[in-house]
């Protein structure tokens, strides 16, 4: 498999072996193996990013390829030209393999019908569908914290809708034997698939969780009918200390980024003890290596 869209084709021996290999990396860090020599990867964003796009880059380079950074809105996509036609160009350019972002809900699917068989892929976000590489990362940063997932308890809170992490991170905690995931938001940012949710956050209900992952609003994906009233987002649903204490949760903060202090978490929670944002941030790297590593 050399083109990665989504989770749903990732099955358990891989999603192991893959974590086997980040691990490897993060123990070897920055003494890879220079499987990308002679390659090039083009990174492609339409939308912005510092996360993905900055630890892919990273990533592949340390791995020895090429990296080619195209910028949608300096390129001649500006006078009009498709994003078909732009890959075509880009492959006639001799590119290797692609890592796209686009604000298009499942273009990731058409990308991987376009490209030739022996040309890799990356899904690096595409609207509210799927985000893969960040739904890998942070299961494996949840495995660093308990081994044994089928014992693992997870609590997602925030703008579950418009999340393109989620519903990928659920079907590999699955996958790999976690099934207790709870949701929690404002009613007009749950989504009915992901259950069991609720919009009340009562005393102690986080209690018995070990993770509590964080989903700021998507301003960008609201559509023209969705409002969200942001005083009530931050007084019900903002993960601050008198929230942890309500809730009782004693586990480990989460969060993909970019985080919004003072919106869906406070400072002191983000820089504290509890907080792997930043483990998340590093694993990026080890795991996006490992995928370069193993799809190429
Ligand atoms: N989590 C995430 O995708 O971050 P960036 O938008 O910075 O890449």
């Amino acid at each position: 498999m050399n083109k990665i869209s989504t989770v749903s084709e990732l099955e358990k021996q891989f999603l192991e072996s893959l974590f086997d290999s980040a691990l490897d990396i993060k123990n070897s860090w920055p003494n890879i193996e220079q499987i990308g020599t002679g390659k090039t990867v083009c990174l492609l964003f339409w939308e912005p990013s510092t996360r993905t796009k900055l630890s892919f880059e990273h990533a592949a380079k340390s791995l020895g390829f090429k990296v080619i950074d195209f910028s949608p809105s300096s390129s001649s996509i500006a006078k009009g030209e498709s994003l078909e036609d732009t890959i075509k160009t880009l492959l006639a350019l001799k590119v290797d393999g692609f890592i796209i972002r686009h604000p298009q809900d499942k273009i990731s699917l058409k990308i991987q019908d376009l490209l030739p068989e022996e040309i890799f892929f990356i899904n690096a976000g595409d609207g509210s569908y799927a985000h893969p590489s960040q739904a890998l990362l942070d299961v494996f940063t949840m495995r660093e914290k308990c081994e044994d997932l089928s014992k693992l308890k997870v609590a997602a809170i925030g703008d579950i809708k418009h999340c393109r992490i989620i519903a990928s991170q659920v079907e590999i905690l699955n996958k790999l034997g976690c099934n207790d995931v709870k949701f929690y938001g404002p009613k007009d940012l749950l989504n009915n698939n992901l259950t069991p949710c609720s919009s009340e956050i009562t005393d102690g209900c986080l209690a018995d969780r070990d993770i509590l992952y964080i989903i700021r609003v998507k301003h960008e994906r609201l559509k023209e009918n969705e409002s969200i009233d942001m005083d009530h987002f931050k007084s019900t649903y903002q993960i601050n200390e008198s929230f942890l204490e309500k809730t009782k949760f004693k586990g480990s903060i989460m969060h993909p980024g970019p985080i919004n202090i003072d919106l869906e978490i406070s400072q002191d929670v983000a820089i504290s003890e509890k907080s792997l944002i930043l483990n998340q941030v590093e694993n990026g790297l080890y795991t996006r290596a490992a995928l370069l590593q193993i799809i190429t």
